[in-house]
């Protein structure tokens, strides 16, 4: 698969305000629902990530989905409901206990990966007997998949392996592939949702997400996370991901020295003195709490946001990442930062994005 389709499609694009009434919201999405229903393809804001949104009975706009995105077929895609409903329609049999789980972490950042209704097609689930849902809580995710009829089948609307898009400028690279994009702004948590697997004895944590650990394991003391078979059970993990072009380099953070930012701060910096030449130059990918200290050394630096507010950082990554690319910096030294709450799954990405 290229990454490209071939189509130049005239994209109709729709600037909405969430904070708009239901009814509202639910007009301005009217003409987009029933393209949607009918094949058309949407870029649609959701509390997480921007998503490119299908309608899941119809193969070969799931197919389009595939081939714009670059994705492998053997990479499912997650399905979106619109109310607690919706996940009867979509998964064999809906243990009580997942009942109560809907219902904790519902409508929100949470994804569940379950044995899925015959009624799903394997083209979503690249050929799995299981099926991620979620139910976001973003407004206008809400009114256009109520208004669809059909759950929305979406990846986030990166193309694969590149970081997901998380603000309104973003979503101009999919301008011509789409027939449909919504823009609402910057997104609140900037991160793709907790995905948890209830398909064995225990359940198990795909992907680390908005919902923390913390947060999990308080409701779920028995979750499982990160063994050998992980990647075999959330295909997506297994590949590149979140990666610019640029080659990152990451300087974790001491263990016992949280707060000791000045040591990470000189192990940068030295760093940065091996790697910058003038035709390759390095751009530093840092925090509030450290950026003067570059500065005053002249080097350049970008801010993913502030450690004292987590949240703004996994607001930003994303987009810092794609700016050390729009810049033109062929290399990044990302500062690590602490791993509890949202900063496990700011760690998870970041690290990825090294890999990559
Ligand atoms: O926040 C999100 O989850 C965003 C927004 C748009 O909802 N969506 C998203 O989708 O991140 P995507 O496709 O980029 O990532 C979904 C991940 C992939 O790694 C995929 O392999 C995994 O979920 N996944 C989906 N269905 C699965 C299944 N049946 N079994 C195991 N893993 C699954
Ligand atoms: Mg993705």
């Amino acid at each position: 698969m290229t990454g490209q389709s071939n189509r130049v499609i005239p994209t109709q694009k729709l600037t909405l305000d969430e904070r708009g009434s239901a009814l509202s919201l639910s007009e301005a999405l009217k003409p987009v629902a029933s393209g949607v229903a009918n094949g058309d393809l949407v870029v649609f804001p959701t509390e997480t990530v921007y998503g490119l949104g299908v309608n899941p009975y119809i193969q070969a706009s799931v197919e389009r989905v595939y081939t714009i995105k670059g994705r492998p077929c053997d990479n499912p895609l997650i399905l979106h409901i619109a109310s607690m409903d919706g996940l009867s329609e979509l998964v064999d049999v809906v243990r009580d206990e997942w009942w109560d789980l809907a219902h904790r972490f519902w409508p929100g950042p949470m994804t569940f990966v379950c044995p899925k209704a015959s009624r799903v097609p394997l083209w979503v689930t690249g050929g799995r007997d299981t099926v991620g849902v979620r139910f976001p809580s973003h407004p206008v995710a809400q009114a256009l998949i109520s208004r669809c009829g059909v759950p929305l089948a979406a990846p986030s609307a990166n193309r694969s392996g590149k970081p997901s898009l998380t603000r309104g400028a973003h979503l101009e690279e999919l301008d011509g592939d789409v027939e449909w994009i919504l823009d609402c702004g910057e997104l609140d948590f900037g991160l793709e949702s907790t995905i948890i697997a209830l398909t064995g004895d225990h359940p198990r944590l795909l992907r680390p997400g908005p919902v923390t650990l913390e947060q999990l394991y308080q409701i779920i003391p028995d979750l499982e996370i990160g063994s050998a078979s992980q990647e075999a059970l959330a295909p997506g993990m297994k590949y590149r991901h979140y990666a610019p072009q640029a080659k990152l380099f990451l300087e974790e953070q001491e263990e016992g020295l949280q707060s000791d930012l000045l040591g990470l701060v000189k192990r940068i910096i030295a760093r940065f003195e091996q790697l910058d030449c003038p035709d390759k130059p390095v751009v530093v990918i840092c925090t509030d709490e450290t950026q003067r200290m570059y500065l005053s050394q002249g080097i350049t630096c970008i801010s993913m946001g502030s450690r004292s507010n987590p949240l703004s950082i996994a607001r930003k990554l994303f987009h810092v990442l794609r700016l050390v690319d729009e810049l033109g910096y062929p290399f990044g030294i990302v500062e690590g930062v602490e791993e509890s709450g949202i900063g496990f799954a700011i760690m998870n990405r970041i690290r990825k994005a090294v890999d990559g």
